[in-house]
């Protein structure tokens, strides 16, 4: 099936650079799809270089990079932690496309993790320090009693950040995006560089 008309397709492998056309896709993604459309899965590798993947939402994105929030001690916080590399997919099913990301994982600044932390609901921020993400949970109620624990604890004012909570950017050195084409001859271009830091990207048109 073609994209819908409205779409930004244009010829999408001739871009300059790839923010702007990852700003056009997402856009497109958040009026069509019907939940999450930030939603990636992400890639880091454990101690044996065995590779893991999860979902995570993006929740910001700039020239720097792109974003998520986690648990530092989290199996992907402890992986990033060992290997500070990951990749990342974005596939919006009814759009048929598909946006990969690769590159080095840095922290983000407290100030940043903070002003996120702030905008999220109150019983997220409760979450965020009820949850030993990853860790082994006894059971249902241990979790609750966690939650209703800390609840009674930040009962007054604003809910902090806890430490173990931040968001890491990744740092694309590599973007590519992928569109479906008939009988499989789908459209891909990848953009590289040599180091986040580098300036210019270069662009390679692939095979399907
Ligand atoms: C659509 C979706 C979005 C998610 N977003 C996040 C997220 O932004 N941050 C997060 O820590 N976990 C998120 N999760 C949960 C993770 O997939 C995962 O279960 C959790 O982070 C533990 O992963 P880990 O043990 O590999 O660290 C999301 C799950 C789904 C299905």
């Amino acid at each position: 099936m073609e994209a819908p008309e409205q779409l930004t397709s244009g010829d999408f492998t001739a871009a300059a650079e790839p923010f702007r056309l990852f700003e056009e896709w997402f856009a497109d993604a958040r009026a069509s799809e019907p939940n999450d459309p930030n939603a990636m899965a992400l890639s880091t590798v454990d101690a044996d270089g065995l590779p893991d993947v999860r979902m995570v939402l993006l929740n910001a994105r700039d020239a720097r990079g792109f974003v998520f929030f986690t648990n530092t001690g989290s199996a992907k916080g402890r992986e990033l932690a060992a290997v500070p590399k990951a990749a990342a997919v974005f596939h919006w099913k009814s759009l048929r496309r598909q946006i990969r990301v690769r590159g080095p994982v840095e922290t983000v600044s407290d100030a940043e993790a903070d002003a996120y932390f702030a905008s999220r609901p109150r019983l997220s921020q409760i979450g965020a320090w009820a949850s030993q993400q990853s860790q082994p949970l006894e059971s249902r109620f241990a979790l609750e009693t966690a939650v209703a624990k800390f609840t009674a604890h930040y009962a007054l004012g604003e809910v902090p950040r806890p430490a173990h909570w931040t968001g890491y950017r990744i740092r694309p050195v590599q973007i590519e995006f992928w569109h479906d084409r008939p009988f499989r001859l789908h459209d891909r271009v990848v953009f590289r560089r040599e180091s986040p830091d580098a300036g210019a990207w270069s662009r390679t048109r692939l095979y399907p």
